[in-house]
């Protein structure tokens, strides 16, 4: 029997910080978000992703972590593959095998990296060959994050205005050296809870029920260029105490969402306090919180005040681990 193309690849791709949130979506067909969000991707943690189509396969099967996955995590998978199996024509099954070189309960955004790397990869087997663009705008389907994770550096994904989505794409602001200095030292908090809640299930409640969300999308235009602008500047005092409001922004929309969404445990909230705190005490924004819709923390700083800052927030109660992150490079094939 004639043997076929190899129909198999494999994909890196990092978790993003969301500097300014993407929380809330006006078209959920074409993945259109309300605002424009921007991210600064991050080195060293990886989602790996290999995928083999097989036309001898009758259904795909996924592994994440070394364990077969089933229910929403493979039904998401699956939504995705069958989206790339329309663009490339083809029915064949998929071998999914994807790997975090972090914990996924951690809340580190695996969903931007695993469906970024789900896009690499999937689309890379099939002969699909796609610009940078392109595969952000594939990787929103699976997860609206996952299309800043194909790029490296300071990202910004352009929500746009039109109907149809035409203007809406995902772009590098500035590369991972952009700002050498710049680290985020993230704090993993001990007993940080499964997330309850999809995301998007999470923000659809708060388009519909969160008083403040109305005033939060009027808020962004003029923060989101006020961010831009101390990102371009390498400023730091201007940018910390922007990223904060941000952050405050999205979980006031959170927690005034019916059902609340409460994201945080009493570690995290004391962690915000003790940045404010640090601040207050330094007489300058020496560093900045911000999280996702998870308990763990990441705090903006600058290398020379890194050291100090880990050891303060090792030393708390609650605190877990800590790392430290740099701006690192975007999704990229592994041959
Ligand atoms: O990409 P999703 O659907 O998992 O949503 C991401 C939402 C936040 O992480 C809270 C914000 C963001 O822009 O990353």
């Amino acid at each position: 029997m004639a043997r076929g193309p190899r129909l198999e690849a494999t994909y890196e791709a990092p978790p993003n910080i969301a500097l300014v949130k993407y929380w809330g979506v006006r078209d959920r067909e074409r993945a259109l978000p309300y605002n424009s969000s921007i991210s600064v991707t991050l080195d060293r943690l990886r989602s790996r992703t290999t995928v083999r189509f097989d036309p001898d396969l009758s259904d795909d099967e996924v592994e994440l972590n070394g364990t077969v996955a089933t229910g929403g995590p493979r039904d998401g998978v699956v939504r995705f593959l069958d989206r790339v199996r329309d663009l490339a024509r083809v029915t064949h099954r998929a071998e999914v095998r994807s790997r975090n070189n972090f914990p996924t309960a951690s809340g580190l955004a695996s969903s931007a990296s695993g469906f970024a790397a789900l896009a690499g990869a999937s689309t890379a087997a099939l002969g699909l060959h796609l610009s940078g663009r392109e595969l952000s705008r594939l990787a929103r389907f699976g997860s609206g994050s996952a299309s800043r994770s194909v790029f490296g550096g300071f990202v910004e994904w352009r929500a746009g205005t039109r109907p149809d989505g035409r203007d809406c794409y995902t772009r590098p602001l500035y590369g991972p050296d952009h700002w050498p200095t710049l680290v985020d030292l993230v704090l993993i908090v001990k007993g940080a809870p499964v997330k309850e809640v999809r995301s998007e299930d999470a923000m659809k409640a708060t388009v519909a029920t969160s008083p403040a969300y109305r005033r939060r999308l009027a808020e962004l235009p003029g923060r989101t260029r006020k961010i831009r602008a101390a990102i371009g500047a390498r400023d730091s005092r201007r940018l910390f105490p922007l990223v904060m409001e941000e952050c405050d922004s999205f979980r006031e929309v959170c927690e005034t969402t019916q059902p609340s969404l409460d994201y945080l445990t009493t570690t995290s909230r004391a962690l915000l306090g003790e940045v404010r705190t640090i601040n207050r005490e330094a007489g300058r924004p020496v560093a900045a919180y911000t999280h996702d819709a998870g308990a763990h923390m990441h705090i903006f700083t600058l290398r020379r005040d890194a050291a100090k800052l880990r050891r303060r927030f090792s030393r708390l109660p609650g605190v877990e681990r800590t790392l430290l992150l740099r701006p690192g490079p975007g999704g990229h094939r592994v041959e």
